[in-house]
Order: C-alpha cells, then sequence, then structure tokens
C-alpha cells in the first residue's frame, strides 16, 4: 500500500492510502487511524458510491461500531447549505459526538459536502474521504478543501484535514468512460505543474495509463504544494494551473469541471508561451486532445468569460493571476497582462 502524508501545519498529517482492492477487503483499522467512539456517520451519493458505503456500514457494524449511512444529491446539487444543514439534523438523530467519525464517500461533491459537515458539525470532528471517482482521488478529496457553493462554486468553506483518505485503483478502473476521461484533465495536471514523467506516462499509455500509478504520481504532487502551504496562501496556488480561465468556462458555458480546466490549460499554455517562454504549448495541447478533452470551445461569449475572470481579478487586487508553465513540470505564478488574456482566449476559440 501507498501511503502519502499531507500536513495542515496545525493538527496531525492526513495520510493518503492508495491499494488495489482496499474496498474490497475492508479493514475498520484503516478507517480509524485514531480510537473510535461508538457511531460512524457516512456521506455518500447514489450509484457505486452507496454500494461501497453498504459495505464500508456492514464492515462496522460486524466490528460493533454503529454506522448508519445518508445518502446525497450528486454532483454540485450536493454543495449546498440545506444539503449542510439536512445532514446536521441528521447527525442530531445521532446524537454524534466529537470522538465519532464522519465518512465521505463520493465524487468531489460528496467529500467537499461530508468534509464540510465533519469541519463544522460539533466545531469540527475526523473525517475519513474515500473518493470514487478519478477527479476525486487526485484533487477533490485531498488536501482538506471543504466547501459548498453560496452563488459563486465553493465560496463557503473550511479547511479541514481528513484523517485518512483511501484510493482503491480498481474502483476507478471501472469508471465510466466519461468520468475517467474527465479526472484524467485533473490528474494530466499535476504532470504539467510538477512530474513530467507523468505526462510522459501519459504520452505513452493514452487513457490506458494505469490508474495505480497516475493518482499516485499525482497526489505526490499534490501533496509537495499542500505541505508547503496548507492554507493556499502561496504555493498551492499551482494547482489551481488551467482554473482561472477554466472556473470562467465552467460557469459560463455550464461544462463538466474537468473539460473546463482541459480547456483552460490550453489557455494557460499559450499565455505562458507569450509571459515565460514556455515551449511545449503544441505538445500540451496535442497530448490533452488525445485523451478525448476538449481545446477549444464554441458557443461562449467573450463578455461572459471575461466577466467571471473580471471577479476572479477583483480577488486579486485588480490583478489577473495565472499559473503558467516554464517547461512541463514547473509552474509559476505571475500576474498576466490584457493582452495575453486575450491571447490566451483566443487560443481557444473565444475572440
Ligand atoms: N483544488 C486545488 C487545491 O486543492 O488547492
Amino acid at each position: 500500500m501507498e501511503r502519502i502524508l499531507i500536513k495542515s501545519g496545525v493538527g496531525p498529517a492526513s495520510e493518503v492510502c492508495i491499494s488495489r482492492g482496499v474496498l474490497e477487503n475492508l479493514d475498520p483499522d484503516l478507517f480509524s487511524p485514531t480510537p473510535l467512539g461508538v457511531r460512524v456517520a457516512i456521506i455518500t451519493q447514489p450509484g457505486v458510491a452507496a454500494n461501497i458505503s453498504r459495505s464500508i456500514q456492514r464492515m462496522f457494524v460486524a466490528s460493533g461500531v454503529r454506522a448508519e449511512v445518508r445518502l446525497i444529491p450528486d454532483r454540485d446539487a450536493a454543495k449546498t447549505l440545506r444539503v449542510a444543514e439536512e445532514c446536521y439534523l441528521w447527525l442530531n438523530d445521532l446524537a454524534l459526538t466529537r470522538e465519532d467519525l464522519i465518512v465521505g464517500v463520493g465524487g468531489g461533491a460528496a467529500t467537499d459536502l461530508a468534509g464540510f459537515v465533519a469541519a463544522t458539525y460539533l466545531r469540527g470532528l475526523n473525517v475519513v474521504q474515500v473518493p470514487t471517482t478519478l477527479l476525486g482521488a487526485v484533487d477533490a478529496a485531498i488536501g482538506g478543501k471543504t466547501g459548498v457553493n453560496v452563488d459563486a462554486k465553493n465560496l463557503v468553506g473550511v479547511f479541514h484535514n481528513p484523517v485518512r483518505v483511501i484510493i482503491d485503483p480498481c474502483v476507478l478502473s471501472e469508471l465510466p468512460h466519461e468520468l475517467i476521461v474527465e479526472g484524467t484533465a485533473e490528474a494530466l495536471k499535476c504532470g504539467l505543474i510538477g512530474d513530467p514523467d507523468l505526462v510522459r506516462l501519459y504520452e505513452n499509455e493514452g487513457l490506458g495509463a494505469d490508474l495505480e500509478e497516475v493518482v499516485t504520481r499525482g497526489v505526490r504532487v499534490k501533496a509537495l504544494a499542500v505541505n508547503e502551504d496548507f492554507k493556499d496562501l502561496g504555493r498551492r496556488a499551482v494547482l489551481n494551473y488551467g482554473h482561472t480561465v477554466g472556473h470562467a468556462l465552467e460557469i459560463a458555458a455550464s461544462i463538466p469541471h474537468g473539460h473546463a480546466v482541459a480547456v483552460g490549460m490550453v489557455a494557460a499554455g499559450t499565455a505562458s508561451q507569450r509571459m515565460v517562454g514556455f515551449g511545449d504549448c503544441k505538445r500540451q495541447r496535442d497530448l490533452i486532445a488525445s485523451l478525448e478533452l476538449p481545446v477549444r470551445i464554441s458557443d461562449v461569449s467573450l463578455d461572459a468569460v471575461k466577466r467571471y475572470i473580471d471577479l476572479d481579478k477583483k480577488r486579486h487586487g485588480g490583478e489577473i493571476r495565472m499559473v503558467l508553465l516554464e517547461k512541463i513540470g514547473q509552474a509559476t505564478i505571475a500576474t498576466v497582462d490584457v493582452a495575453t488574456v486575450d491571447a490566451a482566449l483566443a487560443a481557444i476559440g473565444i475572440d
């Protein structure tokens, strides 16, 4: 089993455990690294995640721990204050205490919501995250960012490091093809900002790349950035490569997060070429396209995208901040000028 530590700077480190079959041969000790109370509350989404949750529930019950499962809606419909409140009321009914445990099982939205509930209920109790999508396994469930959407995405949230993150590559390899493609955008991002071997793996193996290796390499890149800057005040921002334009597209064009990040990385590649002489713009674009991810976007207006980029600018003291690539595997954060943003948007078909 691969174990990767993610430090929070304040509390104990979170341990990311990656192992094939770990969710088939369940072991209660993996879920309760600290002495466990008498209850476990499992928050999950419908589908595969719910089935895995029932197995986790059976495992706890067999070991004498009371475990209950609560279904929340799929995708971002889960990430609301109303759903969080419904979970608090459910936890009241279970009479959960601070010695008990919350387990989040599902995609990024489920683990974001479960983490937020765990961070805020009774001022915080332990959470174990079990991401069941590639996107969740390489990004959302790792590093302690939790939150809900209030008007905009992730506007309300808390940093709350999970005590464990448990990832089973066998579960990920059974995902529907479109979810593997979507998660590949975030996994590739990790390679582009910090692991050239992961980029080469994708170039050689395409979507057939071994998911255990992909996830392990991706989590290592994320762990480096988070361990340096848990509260996201500096270096952690490199994880947002492709996200300045990507977030704008996700909202303005209503496309899935992974697709938006893929197109956003193409835009960021062009900005990197102009600002810091990145020489692999075409190589990056060709790779993204070969992974069945979009590299351009139609049906979205320049004005709509710029409105969202301007909102981001307001949050950064009037400057447009972007993550740029100096070369594959080496990222930097810089202020970019309007002409560069325009060129980056033109490169993805928005002009
Ligand atoms: N998803 C970016 C981060 O965790 O900072």
